[in-house]
Parts: structure tokens; sequence; C-alpha cells
């Protein structure tokens, strides 16, 4: 469902067309008091690749003198062939969008981006054999896009979703990856052949613990994956990385150290790179 995309001509110009389209809130699922996901409706003029990500935000407050909408960039959750568009998104108390973003319902108006764009796209890295997709927290959102995808796997024998968080209830999208992504049409069978879900856990007990960056430098990340190389191959590996500055930073120097190169839209490499949004 998408409003008109165009503004009031009163003088007779021509009618000035919207920058956002205005769409509509069909689902909220809360996972914890930090993080929940909603899904909206999409307008049949949106096109956008796995892994991008799109401007979102709610209208003025017109009552409260708010003149402009707050707007946040977030990855599109779902591929990009999906009906509906699906966002993950953090709470933040103060936040200027998501303190107000997580008391959405359903049938409230979401204001939605004209343009995806994005670097996290299976098109921005070279061809290998083996897809890691690295993601704290919120940056998971662009990995349920690209390992909902068949191209992934088509194009990489193995898809490796690795999810960091703190808690282990911030595993959100836990039963996705470990059942229900089985069953999906499109890409369940690859996914039972193809995919790995590698969840883990700083701060509490779980059944696998630490930083991708010390499961990387120990070689555990390897040997859990049952690889017979201890650290990074830059002939077969590729990766993709989402979420906070510090874990993009620290584990972009280790493929760095290991021989992959930053790739780009322009210019595909061996792994690319993104920060998750928040506030
Ligand atoms: P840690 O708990 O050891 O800080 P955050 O919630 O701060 O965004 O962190 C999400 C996850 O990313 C946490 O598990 C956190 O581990 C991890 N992390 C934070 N900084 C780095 C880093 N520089 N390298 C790897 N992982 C990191």
């Amino acid at each position: 469902m998408t409003a008109t995309a165009t503004a009031a001509a009163p003088n007779g110009a021509p009618a000035k067309e919207a920058p956002f389209h205005v769409e509509k809130v069909l689902w909220v699922k809360h996972w914890t008091d930090r993080l929940f996901s909603f899904g909206i409706t999409r307008p049949a003029s949106l096109r956008f690749r796995s892994g991008e990500f799109v401007m979102i935000g709610l209208p003025p407050r017109e009552a409260l003198g708010e003149k402009k909408p707050i707007l946040r960039a977030y990855s599109v959750a779902s591929p990009h062939f999906a009906e509906e568009l699906e966002f993950f998104s953090i709470k933040v108390p103060d936040g200027p969008l998501t303190s107000r973003l997580q008391l959405i319902q359903p049938g409230d108006e979401i204001l939605l981006g004209k343009k995806p764009t994005g670097t996290l796209v299976l098109d921005a890295v070279r061809p290998g054999k083996r897809l890691f997709l690295f993601g704290t927290g919120t940056g998971l959102a662009p990995w349920l896009s690209v390992a909902r995808d068949p191209d992934a796997y088509s194009r990489f024998e193995r898809v490796i979703v690795a999810h960091g968080v703190r808690e282990v209830k911030e595993l959100a999208y836990r039963d996705l990856f470990t059942h229900d992504i089985f069953d999906d049409p499109l890409v369940g069978d690859e996914a039972r052949a193809q995919l790995t879900y590698y969840p883990t856990v700083t701060r509490e007990p779980f059944e696998r613990q630490g930083r991708f960056t010390d499961l990387i430098e120990s070689g555990k990340l390897f040997k859990d994956l049952g690889l017979d190389q201890t650290t990074f191959d830059p002939e077969n590996d590729r990766a993709m990385l989402c979420g906070s500055m510090a874990m993009i930073k620290d584990t972009a120097a280790l493929l760095e150290a290991h021989g992959l190169k930053e790739g780009s839209n322009a210019d595909p490499g061996d792994f690319v790179i993104e920060r998750a949004f928040v506030g």
C-alpha cells in the first residue's frame, strides 16, 4: 500500500514528487527490551538488492511542532523478491527515532526512502567458495536478506552466518537459522546443504563464546566449521561485515592481514563492510 507520492501543488505548478513512500506496519515482534523486528508493506516500485539498506522514518508530529521526519538507514532484512519488507532494530530509550519506532503498531504509517543502496551485496564480492557473513547485534539484518536469497547458494558452496552478541537472549532469529529456513520453499534445500549458523556470545555462558576476532585468531572458527585451514584463505574465502565499528575495524584488519582486499560496488573485492545503524 503506497500513498500518493505527490505533494499538493496549490498554484497549479507541477506536483513535486514526495521523497518517501508512506507504507503501513504489518506486524511487530519484540525479541527483548532492546531488540525488535517489524514488517511493512512494500511499494510496487521499490527495487533493491538483497543486503542493501534504505531510509526508514516516522512522520513528523505536527502537534508537537515537528516539521521534518526523523530518518535512519536500516538494512532490509527480507530478500529482494519478498512481498513485504522486514527490518530488525535496536531500541534506544533516548534514541530520536527508535524511542518512537519501538512503539509502532500494525496499521501505523512508516516513511520509506526511495533509493535503497549499500555494499553488503553479492555483486560487490568476487567469486569464491565460502561466504562468511559476520554480524554483531542488529548487524545480523543484512544476512537475513542475503541468506534467504537463492543467489547466495548458487554463487558460494558454503554460506556461514556468524552472529556475535553479548547475551544469549540477543540471538534473535535463532529459530530461523536453526529450523525455519530449512523449510523455506525457495532456499530450504540449499540452506540444509550449504548454510552454517554460527552464533557466539561474549558476556555469559553459551555453547560458543568469544568475539569473532578471537575465534579467528585462535583458529577456532575454522576448526568449528570443519575446515582444513587455520585462517582465511584469500583464494576461496569471501566475507561481509556489519555491526559495531570496533568489530568491523578489527575484523577487517584481520582479513587484510591474510590477504583479502576490501571491495565495493564499483570494484568488487574479497570482503565488504558497513556499520549497523543505531539511534
Ligand atoms: P564484547 O562483549 O566482548 O564487547 P555491542 O553490543 O557493543 O555492539 O557488541 C556486540 C558484540 O560485538 C559483542 O559480543 C561484543 O563483544 C562484540 N565486539 C565488540 N567489539 C568488538 C571487536 N572490536 N571485535 C570483535 N567483536 C567485538
